[in-house]
């Protein structure tokens, strides 16, 4: 199975992802990484794996339809089974979200259906939570509101800065998306009737 990462900064997530292909956790083959920011660190990570890495900038384009038009075709060059979104922070134009559909995946710092959106760590820590964490779900037209894969949990300890909180999510992330990744490449993950199913049973 070929996937194709999308990513906008530091790819630590990506990271994993490629990691646990070299392990052969993952039964698939990362064909290609695109990013929004041409300075992103995780361009470099793809390029030492000896990954295509390729960079395409909004700034080129005169709508988010036309750039997402543009990454469309460049995606499916590499004629890809899954497209992952790992800290990639576009929105998507519902083409793109419904050209994908079902084999798109988004990981989300926080316990969806809580915090979509922006500086979900600086509000668990402002709301006083006691646990936070993190979400992979499909992708939908609805902002991090697809269907709800698998969550990890974190512990809030008194007196966390949000670098405490961020730096234990993502610990969590590194474990929990390699492992959908290969859930879905072993054909055991779906998006069927708005909802996520894993083996036949809805989630
Ligand atoms: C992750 O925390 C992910 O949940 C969010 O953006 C962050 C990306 O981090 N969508 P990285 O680029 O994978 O290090």
């Amino acid at each position: 199975k070929r996937i194709v990462v999308l990513i906008s900064g530091n790819g630590s997530n990506l990271q994993a992802i490629i990691d646990a292909c070299a392990q052969q956790k993952i039964n698939g083959v990362m064909s290609a990484v695109f990013s929004n920011k041409a300075d992103a660190f995780g361009l470099e990570r793809a390029r030492e794996a000896n990954i295509p890495a390729h960079a395409l900038s909004a700034s080129a384009f005169a709508s988010r339809e036309a750039f997402d038009r543009e990454l469309i075709q460049e995606i499916d060059a590499y004629a890809p089974d899954l497209i992952v979104l790992a800290g990639y922070m576009r929105i998507l134009s519902p083409a793109f979200v419904a050209h994908y559909a079902g084999r798109l995946l988004n990981i989300h710092p926080s316990l969806l259906p809580k915090y979509p959106g922006l500086h979900t760590h600086r509000q668990a820590l402002a709301n006083g939570d006691e646990e936070h964490g993190t979400s992979v779900h499909f992708v939908t037209d609805e902002l991090d509101g697809g269907p709800v894969i698998l969550q990890a949990r974190v512990p809030v300890f008194p007196g966390d800065t949000e670098e405490d909180v961020t730096a234990r999510v993502q610990a969590q992330e590194h474990a929990i998306y390699p492992l959908v990744v290969s859930w879905f490449v072993d054909g055991r993950l779906a998006m069927r009737e708005g909802r996520a199913w894993l083996d036949g049973h809805p989630l």
